[in-house]
C-alpha cells in the first residue's frame, strides 16, 4: 500500500463557539493548555504519518499556520490548503485533491479529540485494505449524530457499513460517526458525484454512502476510548476535564505560602502567592496568582493574572486578568486577554463565555 497521508480539517465557521471564533480559530482553543488541533497532529505523527495537509479558512488560516508551522516540531511535514468557503467536509476533501493525489489518507476533524490516537485504526486499515474505514462509537443520543447501520455478520465479527443517516428521528443503532475517517483515492469521485445537502454542504456521509452504493467496501471500526467533538462550550470543558484527568504532576513554577493538591502542573515562570490549587489543573508559564483558589478542571493560560478570586472548571486563554471576585467563577471560557474585575455588588457565582480582548466590570 502507498504511504498514508493525513488530512486535518481546520477551516469552517465555528458558529457554535462564538464569540471566541469571531477573532480566532476554534481549533486553536487550548484543552489543558494545548490547542485542540495539536492533539490531532500528534496522533498523526504517532501513527507514523509523515505528510499532513491542513485545510484552513482564509480568515483564520494565517493564525493556524503560525501556530503549527511546517510541522517539524511534530516530526512531520505540513502543507496548508485554503478552502475559500466552508462548503462541507466532502468539499474539503476535493479542495485537497492535488495534495492527496492517489494516496490513501486519514481524515481528522481539527476540533475533535480521540483518546488513544489513531494507530490502531491505521493498522486495521492496512490489514483489511477496505475502500474506506469509518470510526463509530456507541452514544446515548444517536438522534443527534450521523448514525451507521451495519450488515449482519458472522458471530463475533462486525459487518460492513450498509447505510449512514444524518440525525435520524428513529435511529436503527446507537453507533455514531466519529470525526476520523480513512479513505482510498476513490472518495474523490464519490465527492464529485454527490449533490449539496439541504444545508448547502457536500456531506462526507453522502460521499461515504455513495461508496457503499457503488459496491465498494466500507468497514466500521468501533472506538474503545472516549471521543470528543469540541464544537460547543460544554464539549470544550468536558474535553478539558478528560485530558486533565490524565495529567502528570509537575511543579516548575514558584510557590510562596501556597498549597497544591492532586494532579497539578505549574509551568516555569508562574508565581503563586497565598494560593491554593486543587487539581486536576494546569497553570501556564508566567502566570501570577495571588490570594486565589483554583478548583478542579481548570486550565489557566500563559501570562494570566488572577488576584483575590476563585476559579473552577474553566478555561482561561493567555493573558487574562481576573481580579477581586467575591463569588466563584465556574464553567467559563475566557478568550485571550480578557479582563474581569469586581464592582460593588457581587453574585455568588459567575459563568462566562467571552471573546478575545474583552473587558468586563461587574457593577
Ligand atoms: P463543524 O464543526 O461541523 O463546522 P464548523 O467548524 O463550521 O462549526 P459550526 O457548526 O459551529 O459552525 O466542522 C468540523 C471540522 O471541520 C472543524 O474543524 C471545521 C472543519 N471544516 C472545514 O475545514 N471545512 C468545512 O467546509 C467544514 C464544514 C468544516
Amino acid at each position: 500500500m502507498q504511504p498514508l497521508k493525513g488530512l486535518i480539517l481546520s477551516g469552517g465557521k465555528g458558529t457554535r463557539l462564538r464569540p471566541i471564533t469571531h477573532t480566532s480559530a476554534k481549533q486553536l482553543v487550548p484543552v489543558a493548555n494545548k490547542p485542540v488541533l495539536f492533539y490531532g497532529i500528534e496522533a498523526m505523527a504517532e501513527a507514523g504519518i509523515e505528510e499532513v495537509g491542513i485545510i484552513i479558512a482564509p480568515e483564520t488560516g494565517g493564525e493556524i499556520e503560525a501556530a503549527a508551522g511546517d510541522g517539524s516540531r511534530f516530526g512531520l511535514r505540513i502543507t496548508y490548503v485554503v478552502q475559500d468557503e466552508p462548503l462541507g467536509l466532502a468539499h474539503a476533501v476535493l479542495t485537497a485533491e492535488a495534495f492527496l493525489d492517489s494516496s490513501p489518507f486519514v481524515m481528522y476533524l481539527g476540533d475533535n479529540l480521540l483518546q488513544g490516537g489513531i494507530s490502531e485504526l491505521v493498522a486495521a486499515f492496512r490489514e483489511h485494505e477496505p475502500d474506506a474505514l469509518i470510526l463509530l462509537t456507541p452514544v446515548p443520543d444517536p438522534e443527534n449524530y450521523g448514525v451507521a447501520e451495519l450488515e449482519q455478520a458472522a458471530t463475533g465479527q462486525t459487518g460492513r457499513v450498509r447505510r449512514l443517516i444524518e440525525k435520524p428521528t428513529e435511529p436503527a443503532t446507537d453507533l455514531a460517526l466519529v470525526g476520523v475517517y480513512m479513505f482510498t483515492a476513490g472518495v474523490h469521485d464519490a465527492a464529485r458525484a454527490i449533490a449539496p445537502s439541504a444545508r448547502g454542504e457536500l456531506e462526507i456521509t453522502d460521499a461515504i454512502q455513495h461508496l457503499v452504493d457503488s459496491g465498494l467496501r466500507v468497514e466500521p471500526h468501533i472506538v474503545r476510548g472516549w471521543w470528543k467533538d469540541t464544537g460547543r462550550l460544554e464539549d470544550m470543558l468536558e474535553a478539558n476535564r478528560l485530558i486533565l484527568d490524565n495529567l502528570v504532576e509537575r511543579i516548575d513554577g514558584e510557590l510562596i505560602d501556597s498549597q497544591v493538591d492532586g494532579r497539578v502542573v505549574i509551568e516555569a515562570g508562574a508565581r503563586l502567592e497565598r494560593t491554593r490549587v486543587r487539581g486536576p489543573a494546569v497553570i501556564g508559564a508566567g502566570a501570577v496568582l495571588k490570594d486565589c483558589y483554583i478548583g478542579p478542571y481548570t486550565a489557566i493560560g500563559d501570562g494570566c493574572t488572577i488576584i483575590a478570586a476563585e476559579v473552577e472548571h474553566s478555561i482561561l486563554l493567555a493573558g487574562c486578568e481576573v481580579c477581586d471576585l467575591d463569588g466563584r467563577m465556574e464553567s467559563s471560557l475566557l478568550g485571550r486577554n480578557v479582563t474581569v474585575r469586581r464592582g460593588e455588588r457581587q453574585p455568588r457565582a459567575y459563568r462566562f463565555m467571552v471573546g478575545d480582548n474583552s473587558d468586563i466590570s461587574i457593577l
